[in-house]
């Protein structure tokens, strides 16, 4: 099968890459490469395909109509994961621009491409962040996702309600994917696990907000992208049944389904932090402070829907998972 998948030098990206090619798919990744964090991490993640045949790197903006109109009409994909984005919660109240056109421009672009060229399925990223200032958990895909505390989260919100209107009108089987804080190797140098253990390392002191207490349903990097492999392979059918009153938000009388990406079980911040310094076998040095803009207090995903649709189900636990992202840290810049 042929995919795009956009964001391919990200996170996320470059190890459902991987996995695609692992399982023998053809490969079109396309990233801007922009600077919002280490060029040079996003390029090694791409080396790693560089000999891979089946793999075709395109650096490309999806904000660019243009380009992306020719990229679909000549390559014809089967399906399409769309990672790429500004992501980020704090940076959007900086830079709300830069969400605008990668988030919103650029996804419409992505929907346009698959309408056209009649791809099969669109996998793409919502994130956890859309459940806002909802403080019932499990977060789960009934509640109500209307009160984002961040133009990221609105933007991530805006991109379901985008993808239903294509799903709706051109049949166009979407899947939204809703992340819960992403870590393992290879992961973002803008988030907490790479953030902490970078300073722990170095022996710089770590910034711990609402003084430590929060949660997060942190999810390893492979179970992520297990999941999103599998949601990809479970095409969403329009439910002719469903109708708005009685039916789920996150389903359709349209071939449109959303769903939470999660390991399900919330981890207190203090104890990833504990996880960290055993690892490392040092103690942090810590500023604990308040919550800052934009920040929820707890995340926690209810995956019973992915689980039932897919056989979704998170494996790795918090020791393996933080030592396998250390393993990969201290290698990795060994080697810089
Ligand atoms: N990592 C998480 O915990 C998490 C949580 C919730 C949602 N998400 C979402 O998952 C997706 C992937 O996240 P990630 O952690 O891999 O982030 P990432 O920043 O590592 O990857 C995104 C990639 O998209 C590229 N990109 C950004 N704007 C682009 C544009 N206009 N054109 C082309 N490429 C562009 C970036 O260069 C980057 O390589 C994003 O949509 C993100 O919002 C991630």
């Amino acid at each position: 099968m042929k995919y795009l998948v956009t964001g391919a030098a990200g996170f996320i990206g470059a190890a459902t890459c991987q996995k695609l090619l692992a399982a023998n798919h053809t490969v079109v990744g396309i990233d801007n490469l922009n600077d919002y964090y280490d060029v040079n991490l996003k390029l090694a993640r791409l080396a790693q395909f560089e000999n891979d045949f089946e793999f075709t790197f395109v650096k490309m903006d999806i904000a660019d109509r243009t380009s992306m109109t020719e990229l679909f009409k000549h390559e014809k994909f089967d399906r399409v994961i769309h990672l790429a984005a500004q992501a980020g919660v704090r940076y959007s109240i900086e830079n709300p621009d830069a969400y605008a056109d990668s988030n919103l421009v650029g996804h419409l672009n992505v929907l346009e491409g698959c309408r056209h060229n009649k791809v099969q399925h669109l996998v793409y990223a919502s994130s956890s962040s859309v459940y806002g200032l909802n403080e019932k958990t499990p977060f789960e895909t009934t509640d109500s996702v209307d009160h984002p505390v961040s133009f990221y989260a609105a933007t991530k919100k805006a991109n379901e309600l985008m993808a239903h209107s294509y799903s709706h009108l051109y049949n166009l089987p979407t899947t939204g994917l809703r992340f819960f804080t992403v870590y393992g190797p290879w992961g973002r140098p803008d988030m907490a696990p790479y953030i902490f253990t970078k300073k722990i390392l170095n022996g710089d002191t770590i910034d711990i907000n609402n003084n430590g207490d929060m949660w997060r349903d942190f999810t390893y990097i492979d179970d992520i992208v297990e999941g999103v492999i599998r949601a990809s392979d479970v095409v969403p059918k329009a439910d002719v049944n469903w109708k708005v009153e009685s039916g789920s938000p996150s389903s359709s009388s349209a071939p449109y389904k959303v769903y939470n990406i999660g390991h399900g079980s919330p981890i207190n911040l203090m104890d990833f932090i504990t996880s960290i310094e055993s690892e490392l076998g040092i103690e942090a040095k810590k500023n604990f402070r308040e919550m800052q803009a934009g920040d929820v207090y707890k995340t926690f995903a209810d995956t019973q829907d992915l689980y039932i649709a897919t056989g979704y189900k998170p494996c790795v636990g918090l020791e393996l998972g933080v030592k396998n992202l250390i393993d990969w840290y201290k290698d990795f810049y060994e080697k810089q």
